[in-house]
């Protein structure tokens, strides 16, 4: 029977249809994803994998899977893989796009909302105690309501933060590769250049994918130009942002606030300089975190690798390419 290796529990039902197709190998703990060298033993036999956006899938892991015909990522994102690597090989790359966008665009303003209104710093103030009196100026933070919102990637996820801003009487600039008409008519949004955009917004949003154009594409010159009462917030890849460049602009409030779900570096380790700025809201990458969202993601990559398995084009193919 068809083998494929799972790299952590996933919804049951989706378990279960997958192990309806193919031997399962699961990998059993839910938050320690298996070593490099974990890896590495448990894919020889794999036909698929099933894996996460924790998970480096790259030229050694694929080496070491000689059998390997589909790599179905738990995710929208698929930078934690080598496509090209993959395509060379001829084994296709499928990811999780859609289900996810509603989700993670409720996040995004979650966040955003959370650092103007200084929310989690008024609940630990509350919790430690700290609270004497109401007064005039306790913790002042920024309106959002009739402000500008700059939206750096207007893909599924931009779009629907940007539909949330209307409700909010927002001005929506956005900056793409691409300006986007039929959006802009859509959704009354505005193409602007990223450099318009950082200086106008009072409020930036990332949802670029993560590749060798946009790692790092907000530094500290595009830090900079932005508003020192305004509001980053980053639910798309920790990378996207140099978080050294962040630490500085936070510590000499040069800009408002943050509010960022990814990170360069994840887990965020204990001592980074992010956990010391108070003027942050830091969550553990939890975007897609409903458990309706983790359902339908489930089912969505184990749909993926069952269609490749079986030779059939996956409803989510990132490499089409490799089928010609
Ligand atoms: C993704 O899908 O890429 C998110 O980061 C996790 O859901």
């Amino acid at each position: 029977m068809t083998r494929v290796f799972v790299t952590r529990p996933i919804a049951e039902s989706a378990l279960a249809k997958l192990r309806g197709a193919a031997e399962v190998d699961l990998w059993a703990e839910p938050e320690v994803p298996p070593s490099r060298a974990e890896l590495l033993a448990r894919v020889p036999q794999a036909e698929g994998l099933l894996c996460l956006l924790t998970d480096p899938i790259d030229e050694e892991v694929m080496s070491a899977a000689p059998g390997l015909r589909v790599i179905s990522n738990y995710a929208v994102g698929y930078d934690n893989i080598d496509v090209a690597a993959a395509t060379r090989r001829g084994v296709m790359v499928c990811n999780t796009p859609g289900v996810l966008t509603e989700t993670t665009a409720d996040l995004a303003w979650a966040l955003l909302m959370a650092a103007a209104r200084r929310v989690p710093e008024g609940e630990r103030y509350l919790r430690a105690g700290k609270w004497r009196s109401w007064s005039p100026e306790l913790l002042l933070g920024h309106d959002i309501h009739g402000r500008v919102l700059g939206i750096v990637g207007l893909g599924r996820i931009g779009q629907a933060v940007a539909k949330r801003a209307r409700g909010f009487g927002m001005r929506v600039l956005y900056h793409n590769p691409e300006p986007k008409p039929e959006a802009e008519r859509e959704l009354g949004v505005k193409y602007a250049d990223l450099d318009t955009l950082l200086r106008e917004s009072d409020f930036v949003s990332l949802h670029t994918p993560l590749n060798e154009k946009t790692r790092h594409l907000i530094g500290e010159r595009e830090l900079g130009m932005m508003k020192p009462t305004a509001v980053l917030v980053n639910t798309a890849r920790g990378a996207v942002v140099d978080t050294k460049a962040l630490v500085a602009a936070l510590k000499g409030r040069r800009i408002f606030a943050a509010g960022l779900d990814v990170y360069e570096t994840e887990p965020l380790p204990a001592d980074d300089e992010l956990l010391a700025c108070d003027n942050v809201v830091l969550l553990p990458h939890v975007g897609s975190a409903t458990v309706a969202t983790r359902e339908r993601m489930a089912h969505m990559a184990v749909e993926n690798l069952i269609a490749g398995l079986k030779g059939e084009r996956p409803p989510h193919l990132v490499n089409p390419e490799v089928l010609s």
